[in-house]
Formats: C-alpha cells, sequence, structure tokens
C-alpha cells in the first residue's frame, strides 16, 4: 500500500509552523547585533526593501515548487531533471550542518534558562560565558538535549509532532515578546534605542550593508536548503503562494523588529555599546539584567523565549534532512530520526568544543563552530538559492505564475527571478567567499 503524503491540516497550521522557521536565533539574536554593528535605522530600511522585494522571489519559488511538484528537494529535482539532482544533494548537505551550530547556541539557551530558573546567578557573564565554554561536558550534554527535544516533533510527524508543536510554542513566545518589548520601552533608554532603530543617518550607508541585509534575509527566511520546498509540498492545491510569502515576511519582520524594540532600550539605558556583537545576547543583556529588577524572570523569560524560537525553527531544520531520507531514500521516520541525530551529533559535539578544548582546531582560520556557520551561510545557502532561481525561472518557468501570479506586479518579480536574481547571489555569493 503506498503511503499517502501528508499536508497541512489547516493553512493557519501552515503560516504558523513557516512563521515558526522563519522566526529564530536569526531574529533575536542575530539581527539586533548586524542591525547595532551596522548602524541601527539606516540598515533596517535597506533591509526592509530588500527582503520585500527580493527575498520575497526566492522564498515564493521555493515554495512554489514544492506544492508543484510534491517531495523532498532530492525527489523535486529528480523530478524536475535527474541531472539537476546534485542542488537536492546540495540542500541536504546544507540542512545537515546548520542544525551543528545552530543546536550550540540552543544549548547555550538552556543553560541560561536553568541558572536564572534555580541556580545561583553569576556576577560576570564574560567570564562565566568562558568557563561554561571550555567545560568539555556541559555545552556538548547541553547541544545534545536541544538536538534532541527538537527532534522528537518531525520524528512524531507533521499533523501530531510539528504542527502541534507550533501552535504551542509560537503563540506563547508571541506573547512574551510583546511584554519583554514593552517593558523595554518603559526603560529610561527606550527613547535612544528607538531613535537607533527608526532615525535613519544616510551617511551611514555602505555597500557592505546591501550584502549583509540579504544573506540575514535568506537566513531568516529559511530559504536555501529546501525547507520551504518541503513545507511548500505539504499544501493543498488553492493556496496562494505570494500572498503566503509577503504574509510571512510580514510576521518574521515584525518579529525582528520587536526584538529590536526589546533590546536596544536595555542596551542603552546602560550605556552599553550596540555593537556589541555575538556575545550581545549570552554576555552584555544577562550582565543587564543583573541591574534591572525582577533580574530572575525577566531573563527567565527572555531565554524562555530564545528557545521557543530555536526549538521551532530547529524542527524545520531538521524535518529538512528528515524528509530526504524518509521520501528520497524511502527509510522509515523511525531510521531516518536516528540517521539524523547520528549525524548531527557526530558534526555538533567538535562544534560545540570548538570554544574551548578545541579552539585551536582550525579550518581556513576559522573555528569549526565558525566554519560551520561561514560555509552554510555565505556558501551553500547562497547556492542552493541561486540554483533554485534558475532552474525556476530558466527550466520551469511555468513555475512562475504558480509563485507570483499573472498581473503586472507577477510579470516584475518573473523578469527580476530570470535576469536580476541570478547575478545578485552570485555577487553574494563571491563576495561572501572573500
Ligand atoms: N530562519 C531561522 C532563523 O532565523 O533563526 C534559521 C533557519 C531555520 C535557517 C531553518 C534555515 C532553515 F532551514
Amino acid at each position: 500500500m503506498e503511503n499517502k503524503r501528508p499536508e497541512w491540516s489547516s493553512y493557519i497550521s501552515f503560516i504558523i509552523a513557516a512563521v515558526g522557521s522563519a522566526v529564530g536565533l536569526g531574529n533575536i539574536w542575530r539581527f539586533p547585533y548586524i542591525m547595532g554593528k551596522c548602524g541601527g535605522a539606516i540598515f533596517l530600511l535597506v533591509y526592509l526593501l530588500l527582503i520585500a522585494f527580493i527575498c520575497v522571489i526566492p522564498l515564493s519559488v521555493e515554495l512554489a515548487v514544492g506544492k508543484s511538484y510534491k517531495g523532498d528537494p532530492i525527489t523535486i529535482y529528480d523530478k524536475i531533471n535527474p541531472k539537476l539532482k546534485i542542488f537536492g544533494y546540495l540542500c541536504l548537505i546544507t540542512s545537515i550542518l546548520i542544525p551543528c551550530f545552530y543546536f550550540v547556541v540552543g544549548g547555550w539557551i538552556l543553560n541560561y534558562m536553568w541558572i536564572f530558573l534555580v541556580n545561583s546567578i553569576p556576577a560576570d557573564f564574560a567570564q562565566y560565558f568562558g568557563t561554561l565554554n571550555s567545560n568539555p561536558i556541559i555545552p556538548v550534554a547541553l547541544t545534545l538535549i536541544f538536538l534532541l527535544i527538537s527532534l522528537v516533533f518531525p520524528f512524531i510527524g507533521l499533523n501530531k509532532g510539528i504542527e502541534k508543536a507550533n501552535n504551542i510554542m509560537m503563540p506563547i513566545f508571541v506573547v512574551m515578546l510583546i511584554i519583554l518589548a514593552g517593558y523595554a520601552l518603559t526603560l529610561p533608554g527606550a527613547k535612544e534605542g528607538l531613535e537607533f532603530m527608526f532615525k535613519p543617518d544616510f551617511s551611514k550607508f555602505n555597500s557592505e550593508m546591501i550584502l549583509l541585509a540579504l544573506g540575514q534575509a535568506l537566513f531568516t527566511l529559511s530559504i536555501g536548503i529546501g525547507i520551504m520546498m518541503t513545507y511548500g509540498s505539504y499544501l493543498k492545491k488553492d493556496v496562494n503562494i505570494l500572498k503566503s510569502s509577503y504574509t510571512l515576511i510580514f510576521f518574521d519582520t515584525l518579529v525582528a523588529v520587536l526584538a529590536g524594540i526589546m533590546i536596544f532600550p536595555i542596551v542603552f539605558t546602560n550605556g552599553i555599546e550596540p555593537t556589541a556583537g555575538a556575545t550581545l545576547v549570552f554576555i552584555s543583556l544577562p550582565q543587564i539584567f543583573l541591574t534591572l529588577p525582577f533580574t530572575r524572570i525577566l531573563a527567565f523569560v527572555f531565554f524562555t523565549l530564545l528557545f521557543f524560537a530555536a526549538v521551532t525553527s530547529g524542527i524545520s531544520l531538521l524535518e529538512a534532512s528528515l524528509s530526504c531520507y524518509s521520501e528520497y531514500f524511502k527509510m522509515t521516520r523511525k531510521k531516518a530520526a536516528v540517521l539524523v541525530f547520528i549525524l548531527t551529533s557526530a558534526i555538533a559535539i567538535p562544534a560545540s568544543l570548538s570554544f574551548g578544548m578545541l579552539s585551536d582546531f582550525k579550518i581556513l582560520g576559522k573555528t569549526f563552530f565558525d566554519f560551520l556557520d561561514f560555509s552554510t551561510s555565505n556558501i551553500l545557502m547562497p547556492l542552493c538559492t541561486t540554483a533554485i532561481c534558475i532552474v525556476a525561472g530558466w527550466i520551469i518557468p511555468h513555475i512562475k505564475q504558480e509563485a507570483f501570479g499573472i498581473n503586472f506586479y507577477a510579470k516584475i518579480l518573473g523578469f527580476l527571478l530570470k535576469y536580476i536574481l541570478p547575478v545578485i547571489l552570485l555577487l553574494v555569493l563571491i563576495l561572501g567567499l572573500r
């Protein structure tokens, strides 16, 4: 008996799960620090333009290709033309590698939830974070726990696992985010924080900003590993793809902006630099929480919020490879889940040790963690995105109608897809290699 492909039980469940995939560490951890480094409001402006008019194209294309060709990325490329299967494999490799560093951050989040819930709170977070990462066991164990939590739901299946988890976690996440952003607005640094976010200083504009904004937009929309193809493949026939993409972009951007509204007033209230970088969330912010009333509750809610964001994205990351194993390689979900666990742990363990025991182990001058981040965000994701744009624009042009519709705006998007996007993406790829 042939197994019927699963479908989303409702359109809303699809939107919630796709937003769950898009909204993640990229919005709350990465977006504010890149924006901080790139001068605030001017970066936001560039980012908004790019996400609304450029990144909407690959997002719609991935969803439309999934919806039309029904399958995991390898099956889909195989159906289009067996010679293109290599791009399906590239998607699979990307979906194996991203969780291996993403879940290390997930492990740190679990650790911080724990200390703010029950443990004694450290006085100096810079020192604490260093000590935590030089421990050979704790970060590894936490990474694996995070992996198991994220794996349970795709293992259970689409409707009872992935949908249920998102339907519960995402609303709680939104409520927590609104409460924390509202709280941040009552702080003395709120005005300065809001000005930093919304009052553009055009003199800070530079071309590197465009590249960073594009990379961030692709990452946050989960484009370039095939998950949007996979999620699109569970869609029913009558869904409007372009409308869905804009809904997704709207909520994803709203969350990123709310995350900024939550973080920058806190940062300015305490006079630290908004350019603190990747350690902003794990060193600077916790340090600031110590100076605010209700430290424990505030910090615990903040890290729980990060946890929900990371798990819902983690679920989609694992579903991307799980769907390949179970559909293309015809494994049972159980076997596929075991394989995902083994592969991810084998790569994630050295990644989580690369801040301590393995800090001297370098590939191309980067620690293993940084190398995974660099090779996926700067090379594999832009490469897979370029591939799907070229394939959709030139080899299966009928997909344009499914992705964009048939009006004048659709024609513009179709033109951009065919002639402009490949050039822009190749540029991102080449410049990202520097
Ligand atoms: N979009 C997620 C974030 O912003 O954190 C990261 C991500 C999830 C990337 C799933 C790729 C993916 F397939």
